[in-house]
C-alpha cells in the first residue's frame, strides 16, 4: 500500500509523532489486528480527535521464547484496516526505539498480578507495565482504550496510571465475539481447523455456568465443574478456572464475600494455542 497517498501517518520513531490535533486518543496494540481492535478503534475515534494507535510486540512480555517468536505478525494487512477505520497516527517502532537500553524497572501492582495471568505467566505485567508506560511516555494520549478480554491487564493498567499519575483517562471496552462465541484474539489465526472448531466450547460453558452455577453450588465445586465441562471436549485443556472480586481480582471464597461484582477466568490450551476469556457473574 501507498502511505503517501493517504492521510495516516506511519512512524518508526518517536519524534514523527508530530501534528496532533485536540484530544489524543490511543490505542495500544501488538498488531495482527482483528474486530476486537477495530472495535477499540472505533470508540477512540469517537471520543478523540487525534487517532494513535501502535504496533508493537513487545519483547518483556513473553515469558515464553517461543511464543514470542510464533506471535503473528501482519503488518500490510494491519495498516490497511487501520487506514479504512480512519486512524491519524500508526507508531510500529522497531525494539531499539522502545528500549534503546534494556528496561529493569520493577512494578508493584498491589498483589493484582499474584493471580490468575500473573501467576501463570511470571514476569507477564511487569513487562506489559514497562512497555505501557514507555508507549504513554512518547504518544502522550489523553485516553487509552483498553479491551475487557484481558481483564486483569486493564486493571493493572488503570492501577499504574494511578500510582504513577500518568494523567491518561483509561477506557475499558467490552469482548468482542465471532458469531459462536469465540472471544476475539490475535492467537485465533494460528489455530488449527480442528481447534478452531473446539474453542467456541470455552465461551459456552462459561455463560452457561454463570446462569446455573452462583449459589447452586460452592465457589469451589463451580470452578471444578466448570473445568470438567471444559475438558469434556477433548480438543481443549484448561489451565485455570477462577472466580474472583472484578475489582480486587482475588480469589473469591464464597458467592456472598465478594466487595464487587464477581467474574469467571477461564485459561485454556487449544492444542499450543492459549486461550482466554472471562465473563460477568
Ligand atoms: O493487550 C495487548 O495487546 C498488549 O498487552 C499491549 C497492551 C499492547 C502491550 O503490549
Amino acid at each position: 500500500m501507498n502511505l503517501k497517498e493517504t492521510r495516516m501517518k506511519l512512524c518508526r520513531r518517536a519524534s514523527e509523532l508530530a501534528g496532533y490535533r485536540g484530544t489524543v486518543g490511543f490505542v495500544p496494540t501488538m498488531g495482527a489486528l482483528h474486530a476486537g481492535h477495530l472495535s477499540l478503534v472505533g470508540e477512540c475515534r469517537k471520543a478523540c480527535d487525534t487517532v494513535v494507535v501502535s504496533i508493537f510486540v513487545n519483547p518483556t512480555q513473553f515469558n515464553d521464547p517461543k511464543d514470542l517468536e510464533n506471535y503473528p505478525r501482519t503488518e500490510e494487512a494491519d495498516l490497511a484496516l487501520l487506514e479504512a477505520a480512519g486512524v491519524d497516527f500508526v507508531f510500529a517502532p522497531p525494539v531499539e526505539e522502545i528500549y534503546p537500553t534494556p528496561d529493569t524497572r520493577m512494578f508493584d501492582f498491589g498483589g493484582l498480578d499474584g493471580v490468575m495471568e500473573g501467576e501463570h505467566r511470571p514476569g507477564h505485567f511487569n513487562g506489559v507495565g514497562q512497555v505501557v508506560s514507555r508507549l504513554f511516555d512518547i504518544v502522550k494520549p489523553d485516553k487509552a482504550f483498553f479491551g475487557e478480554k484481558d481483564f486483569q491487564q486493564l486493571a493493572i493498567i488503570r492501577h499504574m496510571v494511578r500510582q504513577l499519575g500518568l494523567g491518561v483517562e483509561i477506557v475499558g471496552c467490552p469482548i468482542v465475539r465471532d458469531t459462536d462465541g469465540l472471544a476475539r484474539s490475535s492467537r485465533n489465526m494460528l489455530l488449527t481447523r480442528e481447534h478452531r472448531q473446539a474453542a467456541p466450547h470455552i465461551y459456552e460453558v462459561l455463560s452457561d455456568a454463570v446462569r446455573s452455577l452462583r449459589g447452586a453450588v460452592s465457589v469451589a465445586d463451580a470452578k471444578r465443574i466448570i473445568t470438567e465441562r471444559i475438558d469434556a471436549e477433548p480438543l481443549l485443556k484448561t489451565e485455570y478456572i477462577e472466580i474472583a472480586d472484578a475489582v480486587t481480582l482475588q480469589p473469591a471464597g464464597s458467592w456472598g464475600n465478594a466487595v464487587g461484582d464477581l467474574r469467571c477466568f477461564a485459561a485454556v490450551h487449544a492444542g499450543n494455542i492459549r486461550l482466554i476469556d472471562n465473563i460477568a457473574i
